[in-house]
């Protein structure tokens, strides 16, 4: 579990983050949502370190983040997992190297042992016939698949993902979704994604933070979305037609 109490962040006297208080539980797949420059990325950032809240405490498990020293601070960050919005492989590495990086870099393993654990990451997102490949070689939803098998490596406690779906089309973002979806039940992660992604939110939102201009503004669960009268949320969720009908005959049935 990941809690973010009274954050708050700003650039040269701009407030992009006021006040944030937020729960992310363990075993969930947590959703920040929120327009363009809403403060997501900066606020997944501070999470993990990137940057520097003004105020404000992020807990894991716990553990006062902001407080540790360097050391403490680089023994939490073997245990976190990130995926950036571009998959951000390694180009001259094949995909079983990529892999093999963060345990080249962090595990005390065997050659041996680190190759079978990367591959064991490879054969869990379906991509082990592509180990010998290089990332050029193969399509973008692949990539996101490497990139999601290296976060997983070191069997990290937290993953972060920020837009995963970008530049993938509906289907595959899909995969993708329950992919991370499964991973994170499966061992029990504490998982946090910043997405637009309206499939996304309506398919793994078990929880959702709503953030408006640096504040958040509305929090709940994919079920919750349906009933919310906060017309900000609505206006951001239901800005397709399709969705609105959806939310009407909902409504209706009820
Ligand atoms: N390093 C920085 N210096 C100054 N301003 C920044 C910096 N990083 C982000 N910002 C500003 O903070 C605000 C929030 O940006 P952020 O990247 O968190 O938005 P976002 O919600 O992730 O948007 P998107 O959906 O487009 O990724 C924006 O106004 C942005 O310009
Ligand atoms: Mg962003």
């Amino acid at each position: 579990m990941i809690q973010v109490k009274s954050l708050y962040k700003s650039f040269e006297g701009k407030d992009v983050l006021m006040d944030i208080n937020a729960t992310f539980d363990n075993g969930k797949t947590n959703l920040i949502i929120g327009q363009s420059g809403s403060g997501k990325t900066v606020l997944m950032k501070c999470i993990v370190g990137l940057l520097t809240p003004e105020k404000g405490e992020i807990l894991y498990d716990g553990r006062n983040f902001l407080n540790m020293n360097k050391r403490e601070k680089k023994t939490l960050r073997r245990e976190m997992g990130m995926i950036f919005q571009s998959a951000a492989l390694f180009d001259s590495l094949t995909v079983l190297e990529n892999v093999m990086f963060p345990l080249d870099m962090f595990s005390n393993a065997t050659y041996r042992d680190r190759v079978k654990r990367a591959r064991f990451c490879l054969d869990r997102v379906n991509l082990i016939e592509a180990q010998n490949k290089y990332p050029g070689e193969i399509s973008g939803g692949m990539q996101k698949r490497v990139a999601i098998a290296r976060a997983i490596a070191l069997n990290p406690q937290y993953l972060f993902c920020d837009e995963p779906n970008s530049g993938l089309d509906p289907k595959t973002s899909l995969v993708i979704d329950e992919l991370i979806h499964d991973i994170t039940t499966e061992y029990s992660m504490t998982t946090i994604i910043n997405t637009h992604d309206m499939n996304s939110v309506m398919g793994i939102g078990d929880s959702i933070l709503y953030i408006y201009q640096g504040h958040k503004e509305w929090e709940g669960t994919k079920n919750d979305v349906f009933t919310a009268t906060n017309d900000r949320l609505n206006n951001f969720i239901f800005a397709s037609d399709l969705l609105r009908k959806v939310k009407e005959v909902e409504e209706h049935g009820r």
